[in-house]
């Protein structure tokens, strides 16, 4: 039944897939591998990551751990830490109460034997959240309806041990098939979906929701939660209709930070199917109107908001109703622009590609999400695969990651926890790659000179440089340039290339890379 929904979702709502590069020839990843990993190793120094701006809301807790690599121990320091927040110096971890609406400019210190590093972190208490793209991990494409407390819990530990937490990574998100479903294959995830009170129940393989995100929090990090507006979620389990506003307080007073609202089941009830309550709007048989497509997003948003937690509101509705459009205004920080991209992994350019053509709707608080980074091991997604080791050319993961911080996409990493290698690590962890996705400005790339095998992607970024990816989707080496004129600067600038954080020099007038097949070169240009 969830396969099937599934199936008929990926098959409704994306384009018919052509013949891939890579999946067709099932290639080895070890093959592809580029002969030098792009990102060098961290420093023994402390490096200080993260964002420059982060978003809460007054009297709200406050929790963030400051992302810092380097060799522990590492003591931190912060000045200008507003009243009600405290610093934990030895973990980095500020933790209270987030002070009254303002903006809080704090300078953090990191110090260990080998060096120290300062780095400014703005507070603005006010009503905005997810001023930069939100980071994390989210477990669908790796362990879909297998997904146990115990597996999250070992995510969290991996986020920090591996070193994702120290670039910025720090959601710990729940996706689908943690609640009991009316049917499933396993019996241990069919249960009684509410309790007497109407309050939703886990399933048994989540015995203890608030120590889940204890335990997520004692480590600095957040946790999210997934639901659907329908009956049921997308995997068949129970969603939240008409317990919307019951199912937000349950999951603020089990500590959740993070909601992902899945449409789901809920398109039978916008066009026109039984609802079984005549206070819910129906709006006609077909396909939703546009307030059909909002009226349940819009719910639930107004409900997070007058929660007594920071709650980042994830749409999941696949882009319909053009969500780009309206997604900030029903109170939703990041909206998918298209289909789950599992069923698509071979077709990242032009998934990107698409995505980028709503990038008048980026801002600070509100994202444009073309679906989770799949790199590493992962599942098939036709199947519910255990994971497998992803086919993905090398270098093409490089653009992957490139494409998705030049569009100032979520960075939320969806794949075995406990099977990350060095090399998906070196993909995922280049802080100089993240910091463009965490750039304050939010702008997503704007693509220009586009030919049948190369474009240039360029944002802007709040220093007044340009991060630019010459990308190559043919299948052999190009060359690509890139023109002073094209980026509207001039004269002499400083190209670096930031996969390998390496200065390139003094440029007059253009630069010019070859870029490998499948792949990206990403510089920043700058005076
Ligand atoms: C899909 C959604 C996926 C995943 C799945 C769970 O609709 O796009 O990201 O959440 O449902 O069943």
């Amino acid at each position: 039944m969830k396969r099937n929904l599934i199936l008929y979702l990926s098959l409704f709502f994306l384009a018919v897939i052509p013949l891939t590069s890579f999946s067709s020839e099932k290639s080895d990843q070890k093959s592809n591998l580029p002969s030098e990993l792009y990102t060098p190793g961290p420093k023994p120094e402390p490096r200080i990551n993260g964002p420059l701006v982060y978003g809460c809301r007054p009297g709200h807790p406050f929790l963030y751990r400051i992302p810092c690599q380097g060799e522990r121990p590492i003591s931190f320091s912060v000045k200008g830490l507003p009243s009600g927040l405290k610093l934990d110096a030895s973990t980095g971890i500020i933790s209270g109460i987030v002070p009254a609406k303002g903006d809080y400019e704090l300078i953090i210190q990191a110090k260990n034997s080998k060096g120290k590093d300062i780095r400014k972190l703005k507070i603005v208490s006010g009503d905005k959240l997810a001023l930069t793209p939100p980071m994390g991990y989210n477990h669908w494409y790796a362990h879909y309806d297998r997904i146990t407390d115990q597996m999250m819990r070992e995510a969290a530990d991996v986020l920090i041990n591996s070193g994702m937490a120290d670039v910025g990574y720090q959601y710990v998100n729940i996706d689908d098939c943690w609640m009991n479903a009316p049917k499933n294959n396993d019996p241990k995830r069919v249960g009684p979906i509410r309790n007497a009170q109407g309050n939703i129940i886990p399933n048994s393989y989540f015995p203890d929701m608030k120590g889940l995100t204890d335990y997520i929090h004692a480590k600095g990090l957040k946790a999210g939660i997934y639901t659907s507006p329908g009956t049921l979620t997308c995997g068949g389990f129970a969603g939240a209709f008409k317990h919307e506003e019951q199912d937000a307080r349950q999951f603020a007073a089990w500590g959740f930070d993070f909601l992902k609202y899945d449409w789901c089941s809920y398109g039978h009830i916008a066009s026109g199917g039984s609802p079984e309550d005549k206070n819910i709007p129906t709006w006609g048989k077909g396909a939703p109107t546009l307030e059909g497509y909002q009226y349940p997003y819009k719910l639930m948003g107004d409900i997070l908001k007058k929660l007594d937690r920071d709650v980042v509101f994830n749409l999941c509705q696949y882009g319909m109703g053009d969500v780009w459009k309206w997604g900030g205004g029903v109170g939703g920080h990041c909206w998918r622009t298209s289909g789950d991209l599992g069923f698509e992994l071979d077709r990242i350019f032009d998934v990107a590609l698409k995505n980028s053509e709503h990038r008048e709707y980026s801002k600070p608080g509100e994202w444009n999400d073309p679906d989770y980074i799949q790199i590493g091991w992962i599942g098939n997604a036709n199947n519910m695969g255990i994971p497998e080791l992803t086919p993905m050319p090398a270098n093409m993961q490089y653009a992957y990651m490139s494409l998705w911080c030049l569009m100032a996409a979520p960075l939320i990493y969806s794949g075995d926890m406990s099977k990350l290698d060095e090399f998906t690590l070196n993909v995922l962890c280049n802080p100089e790659v993240i910091e463009v996705n965490q750039d304050p400005l939010g702008e997503c790339g704007l693509v220009i000179k586009k030919s049948d095998q190369t474009f240039l992607m360029v944002k802007n970024l709040v220093d007044g440089s340009k991060a630019v990816g010459l990308f190559n989707r043919g299948k052999s080496e190009a060359e690509v340039e890139v023109n002073w004129s094209e980026l509207e600067i001039s004269g002499k600038q400083t190209v670096r290339d930031l996969w390998r954080q390496k200065d390139l020099g003094k440029y007059q007038n253009k630069y010019a890379a070859q870029v490998p097949a499948q792949g990206v070169v990403m510089v920043k240009i700058g005076k």
